[in-house]
């Protein structure tokens, strides 16, 4: 390998600076960091700092609107510092090459990729993993994820999207952790551990980047890429904790968001960059935009020309522009003409060295080019193993009527629908370098079981997810006659939720509702199985199917991992994250609203309501069944004041009282009864997820504090207010008991 002769020069003096080469990436302070990046940037041009701020995708992939041409040409002059969309080790180590032997100061590039239900083996989509309530697998699948992306060359993934959303409409719900503020806040932290581990002296964790600052989750109507418009105060209470949590957890890097928020877009917005994440927020790492962020503040009617949106961004603090090449073209005239301070410059480009140096790469650039260790632990049988545990513990029994599951030994399963044997749609939309074909599907998963469960398992597609073809109806039909039980397995295709996939109708697309309006009349039981990145709208199934599993996109071991359930081998514990609607006019609907002055009252008309549906979800958040059952008794608290440097403990016992084991996911609540502004009707604050043997109890006790109480009260100062307040537990934010507590001056 050649290494040109300045970069020569300035590994002597990281090496000088360092005392010994191995304690570069473990032991080095970070005062030995800043000498070591102010000497390199004293040999940089200007040109070359405006490189280092530029981020190109390669032509591998496209996860956006354009694809510029000639990276290569870019790295060489120096003119590019970090890629996108280019993995494996392969075609990372050539572009690396490039970088460290071509351009003059032969600085490395950073390899991001957007892995964010994993690179290979693809883990539930997140909005899955989230109703498992199971922080620490989410931990482990994100390290997974993680460790197979630095096997393949990258040192960065576009994740974890923070974005809290009540929106269904919204196609990119399926990326988040659901509607809740608290649980996406403990989500976040859980994900930055996973990828980021201890740090990267093994070259096996990724950097995280906390996504999209900020408030992207509340587009006007759910249309994707619209204007967002709240209050700062539903803003700070709402939206803010999960991405700060994030950062509190150390996550490397935030991108912005397309949004518009109060009339700035985010890329230009300086109080949410500076004021907010930098200073509020204690952010010290760079910050990256989205996909032609910058120049899309032209379009805003924000920026007069791409020159003016460039200067906004970075006078707003933005470090690197993905893909729009403003800073490319344009930052240097901004810099010399005097509207971009070269301070800023410097700023950005310490910062982005800054993540080089922690990352290794000026130890060895190609320390994550590794082929052995890349085809030793991509997609490894260990990690599937992990992938079918994390996949059944994502899915949410949502009706099972006669406990029509778990399916019996010896019955004859008719195994229908678009879904049943597709394998391509499992992984779901983000799904990195996931291979559909590689997936376990569901005919696949049941007929592994069969023989040892002595099912017969016939299959019929049917129909397909879209369109108005019916000619497969009458075989599957025949089919479901032929046999004791139906599995129908619908949903949406993986295109259907993601990126760009906002839907005005959340129902079940196609001639798939009709499916099963015709499988039913059959009269035999109907076991649906849904796959979704998205709520949606089923009140006819919650009224006529016989059982529901939601499974959302599970990932590379889906097959296996719902004949799990199916079967009874595992008994299901997930909890909804995200509230279902029974009609999309309810819209946004969550558990967390506020009371209104004319709460619903069924006597009087002059209430809060709609005169054509309930106002209640049809499932609402924290919601899931198991094949057993279990009992709460009475809820206790340990007294009924407590003071402002007090501890109240809240106490309830949990039996399973059914026959099987199983794992419950307890829901502890509160509400501010009266407070200087009003609050939500319950406000999650803890859960405990426990297992327990039939008939085994468990007493679990909650501990409340004052901050625990604390909001943004009337002056935007955060804090409790004094006075009453209800705790509540329960198995969902619907049904809970509750006792009232005061808290003192
Ligand atoms: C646009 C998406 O909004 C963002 O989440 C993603 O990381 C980038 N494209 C890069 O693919």
């Amino acid at each position: 390998m050649k290494i040109n002769s300045l970069y020569l020069l300035f590994a002597t003096i990281v090496a000088i600076g360092l005392g010994s080469c191995d304690k570069r990436t473990q032991g080095t302070t970070e005062n030995e960091y800043r000498h070591q990046i102010d000497s390199l940037m004293a040999l940089m041009t200007l040109e070359e700092k405006i490189g280092q701020m530029t981020l190109f995708t390669t032509d591998w992939g496209s996860t956006g609107p354009t694809i510029r041409e000639g990276y290569q040409d870019d790295i060489r002059a120096g003119r590019c510092g970090a890629l996108f969309n280019s993995h494996t080790v392969e075609f990372t180590r050539q572009l690396q090459e490039i970088a460290v032997n071509e351009s003059r100061l032969g600085i490395p590039l950073i390899f991001g990729y957007d892995v964010i239900h994993g690179y290979k083996t693809i883990f539930p989509i997140p909005l899955a993993e989230s109703c498992s309530w199971d922080l620490d697998m989410m931990e482990q699948t994100a390290s997974i994820a993680a460790r197979e992306a630095a096997a393949a060359g990258l040192h960065w993934t576009f994740a974890p999207m923070c974005d809290m959303s009540r929106e269904p409409r919204w196609g990119r719900v399926m990326e988040g952790a659901g509607e809740d503020t608290w649980l996406g806040s403990e989500i976040a932290r859980a994900r930055v551990r996973g990828f980021q581990g201890d740090g990267f002296n093994n070259a096996d964790r990724v950097m995280a980047c906390v996504k999209h600052f900020a408030a992207y989750g509340d587009p006007v109507a759910g249309r994707e890429y619209n204007t967002v418009d709240m209050s700062e105060r539903f803003f700070r209470e709402y939206y803010l904790p999960p991405y700060l949590a994030a950062i509190d957890e150390g996550a490397m890097t935030v991108m912005t968001s397309f949004n518009d928020l109060d009339a700035i877009p985010a890329t230009g917005n300086q109080w949410l960059l500076e004021d907010v994440l930098r200073e509020e927020g204690g952010f010290n790492g760079f910050i990256v935009t989205d996909y032609t962020c910058i120049n899309e503040m032209v379009e805003h009617g924000y920026a007069t020309d791409e020159t003016h949106a460039g200067e906004l961004a970075a006078n707003a603090g933005v470090d690197m522009d993905m893909q729009g090449a403003v800073y490319h073209r344009f930052l240097k005239e901004s810099v010399e003409s005097g509207k971009v301070p070269m301070s800023t410059i410097d700023a950005a480009v310490h910062r982005i060295l800054w993540a080089k140096f922690k990352l290794g790469l000026f130890d060895d650039p190609f320390r994550y080019c590794n082929a052995d260790r890349e085809k030793a632990v991509v997609f490894s049988q260990a990690h599937q193993e992990i992938a079918r545990d994390m996949a059944r513990k994502s899915i949410v029994l949502l009706k099972n009527e006669n406990q029509t599951l778990p399916l019996i030994n010896g019955k004859r399963i008719a195994l229908v629908g678009p879904l049943a044997a597709d394998k391509v749609n499992l992984i779901g939309a983000w799904s990195g370098a996931g291979e559909g074909d590689k997936c376990v599907s569901v005919l696949e998963g049941l007929e592994q079981q069969a023989a040892t469960k002595n099912f017969t398992v016939l299959y019929a597609k049917g129909c397909d997810f879209n369109g108005s073809d019916r000619s497969g109806f009458s075989n599957a039909v025949q089919v479901a006659r032929n046999s004791d039980v139906i599995v129908a397995v619908v949903g949406e295709s993986k295109d259907l939720s993601g990126e760009a996939t906002s839907r005005v109708d959340i129902n079940l697309p196609g001639v798939q509702q009709e499916f099963l309006e015709v499988l039913k009349a059959t009269g035999k039981p109907l076991v649906v199985v849904l796959m979704n990145g998205r709520p949606l709208t089923i009140p006819w199934m919650a009224e006529n199917a016989d059982a529901i599993l939601e499974t959302w996109w599970l990932g590379t071991q889906a097959g296996n991992a719902i004949a799990d359930v199916l079967t009874g081998e595992y008994n299901p514990s997930a909890k909804l994250t995200m509230t279902f609607p029974r009609h999309v006019g309810q819209v946004p609907i969550y558990y967390n609203h506020k009371n209104t002055g004319r709460p619903f009252d069924p006597n009087s008309k002059w209430t809060s309501h709609y005169v054509d549906m309930p106002n209640t979800p049809l499932y609402p958040f924290g919601f899931g069944l198991s094949y057993t059952t279990f009992s709460y008794d009475s809820l206790s608290v340990s007294a009924p004041e407590f003071g402002m440097k007090d501890t109240l403990t809240a106490q309830v016992t949990v039996t399973n009282s059914g026959t099987r084991s199983g794992e419950e996911i307890v829901q502890w609540y509160v509400r501010d009864l009266v407070g200087s502004v009003t609050r939500p009707v319950k406000e999650l604050k803890g859960f405990d997820k426990i297992s327990l043997a039939p008939g085994e109890s468990k007493t679990l006790k909650f501990k409340i504090t004052s901050s625990d109480l604390s909001f943004y009260r009337a002056d935007m100062t955060f804090g409790p207010e004094p006075g009453a307040f209800w705790v509540m537990v329960g198995p969902d934010s619907e049904r809970l008991q509750r006792k009232e507590v005061r808290l003192m001056e």
